[in-house]
């Protein structure tokens, strides 16, 4: 298979069109048997539920070229596990597991001139999302709904790669209380592009979120999970109902104890336990493990003790048996890595 003809060392975290897309529809009461398509574009009604009251969820995933020249996924069963519970949370019908699976793979193979190439630092990122499609103008559900898997070339979500982030508290939430923040709905995301418009205008990478009932707690930024490491190796990740249970992050926790031999404790974390880590960065399937060297608290500054330079030592073993493991250099737990050819 020749690739296509692209600078893959130096892509960003952007969108860039790809051949084909898996498109099913579901109709009185049923989805139909899905396809690939070539059509990039979606017509829909100018009162589809999904414009007018945002019912939509979606998932992200990434496709690797391995060190032996496979195409594999990362446990693409949890993402549909998840956009399983998103859909329920949002009223809207079930895509079953093992066809998100199959949609995934049919997607990473049609498209397998556009899987960045091993050792390139880029990968090919994996959007399913499904929508309420029909006119409604009264608030309640869609009755006919669309899933897709669409799919782009990617480089590092932040733009320096993986030098030290900065980020403030946001004095915005993204999430209520019991609201649905532990769900990938994309109303979630639509509540934090203000805040994060207003954070880069500041000089600042990312926002971090405190819990939206006490802003006394941790909770996530708008796109990772938070990880820290304290001072004597242990490492902490915030426990809570309102963020999103990501997948990245429970892949490390069980790195970290099974393959580091470190202590994790996940639970509840007070924002005035922060400046006593030694070591901080945000995880997720775009973020993968990004550092953060510096929050900053309305005008306060917490600085890590791993600085602004390079990713902490106990960061760094993580980041590289995580893409150690996604790579094919470190064998993997039975059941995660899902092969394509
Ligand atoms: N938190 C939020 C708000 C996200 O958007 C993401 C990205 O998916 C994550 C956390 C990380 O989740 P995952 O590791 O499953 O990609
Ligand atoms: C991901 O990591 O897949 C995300 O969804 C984060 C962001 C791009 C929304």
């Amino acid at each position: 298979m020749e690739k296509k003809n692209i600078d893959w060392g130096n892509l960003g975290f952007a969108y860039m069109e790809t051949d084909k897309r898996y498109v099913s529809e579901y109709k009185n009461g049923a989805w139909d048997d899905g396809a690939l398509i070539s059509d990039a574009t979606v017509t829909m009604s100018e009162c589809a539920c999904v414009l007018q009251y945002a019912q939509t969820c979606f998932e992200g995933l990434k496709a690797y070229t391995t060190e032996d020249g496979r195409i594999v996924t990362f446990r693409p069963d949890l993402n549909a596990e998840r956009m399983e519970a998103s859909a329920k949370r949002l009223e809207m019908p079930v895509f079953p597991k093992d066809r998100f699976v199959d949609a995934v793979t049919q997607v990473v193979a049609a498209n397998e001139a556009y899987v960045p190439p091993y050792g390139s630092g880029a990968t090919l990122y994996l959007r399913p999302y499904m929508y309420g499609k029909n006119a409604v103008i009264g608030v309640k559900p869609a009755d006919e709904f669309e899933f897709r898997v669409f799919c782009t070339p990617v480089g590092p979500y932040f733009k320096g790669g993986i030098k030290p982030l900065t980020i403030r508290v946001s004095d915005f939430d993204r999430a209520a209380p019991h609201g649905t923040g532990d769900i990938k709905a994309g109303l979630n995301y639509a509540m934090s592009l203000h805040a994060i418009v207003s954070a880069h205008k500041e000089g600042y990478d990312e926002n971090m979120y405190l819990d939206p009932g006490t802003r006394t707690k941790v909770e996530e930024t708008g796109g990772a999970n938070f990880l820290f490491v304290t001072k004597d190796n242990k490492v902490v990740t915030p426990k809570s109902g309102s963020i999103l249970p990501s997948i990245t992050r429970r892949s490390l926790v069980y790195v970290a104890k099974e393959y580091l031999g470190l202590e994790v404790e996940e639970r509840e974390i007070f924002f005035d336990e922060v400046k006593d880590f030694a070591e901080c960065g945000l995880c997720g399937t775009a973020a993968v493990i990004s550092p953060v060297g510096k929050i900053v608290n309305h005008g306060e500054e917490i600085c890590l003790p791993s600085g602004m330079s390079e990713m902490g030592p106990v960061t760094k073993k993580l980041y590289e048996t995580l893409t150690g493991i996604q790579m094919g250099r470190i064998e993997a737990p039975e059941g995660w890595i899902h092969v394509i050819k």
